[in-house]
């Protein structure tokens, strides 16, 4: 199984303001979705309570918590990462999707992260990807699009693997 990280970051690795996404990009959206499509997905509570629809539709949904009574309607709760890894180790690759606390605890394990870069800085964030050695990882592709009438934004599609 491959462990792959996939976030949207801005030009100081913000990711989010008040448990929401730091702005409205579609094409990251859909991005997102046809990428992690089929496959399992790991959260943090707070990023599943994010989450405007509840449980993401045709992915296996994993919300990690430490509160052992909480039931999710479409998820399953783990209370740590490792067991829920043990849990999918059949599974091809297997997608941590956020929040900062979460992507912290699975970067060291990670083989792949797909990373969407946001070219703007967003001062009033307060998550952020964690900071990572760039020396260990391999770009193996980059795609960058302009802002248009839906995407407020420059943005960049990476993928980086070691
Ligand atoms: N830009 C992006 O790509 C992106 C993607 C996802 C999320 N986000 C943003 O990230 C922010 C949320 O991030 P966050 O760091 O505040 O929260 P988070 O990582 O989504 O969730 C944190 C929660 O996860 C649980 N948790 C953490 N470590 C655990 C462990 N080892 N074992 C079991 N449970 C564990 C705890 O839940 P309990 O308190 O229930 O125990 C903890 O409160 C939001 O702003 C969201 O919009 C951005």
């Amino acid at each position: 199984m491959i462990l792959s990280i996939i976030a949207a970051a801005g030009k100081n690795d913000e990711i989010g303001k008040g448990n929401r996404l730091l702005c409205r990009l579609p094409a990251d959206l859909k991005h997102f979705k046809e990428i992690t499509q089929g496959h399992a997905v790991i959260m943090g509570r707070k990023t599943f309570e994010s989450l405007p629809n509840g449980a993401l539709p045709n992915r296996k949904n994993i919300v990690l918590s430490r509160n052992k009574e909480l039931k999710i309607n479409g998820a399953d709760v783990y209370p740590a990462l490792d067991p829920a890894l043990i849990r999918l180790a059949n599974e091809k690759e297997v997608f941590i999707i956020g929040g900062a606390q979460i992507y912290a605890q699975a970067l060291p394990a990670a083989g792949k992260i797909y990373l969407t870069k946001i070219h703007a800085a967003f001062p009033e964030a307060d998550a952020f990807f964690p900071r990572f050695d760039l020396r260990e990882w391999r770009e193996i592709s980059r795609e960058t699009f302009p802002a248009d009438e839906k995407n407020p934004y420059p943005y960049s599609f990476i993928e980086l693997i070691r």
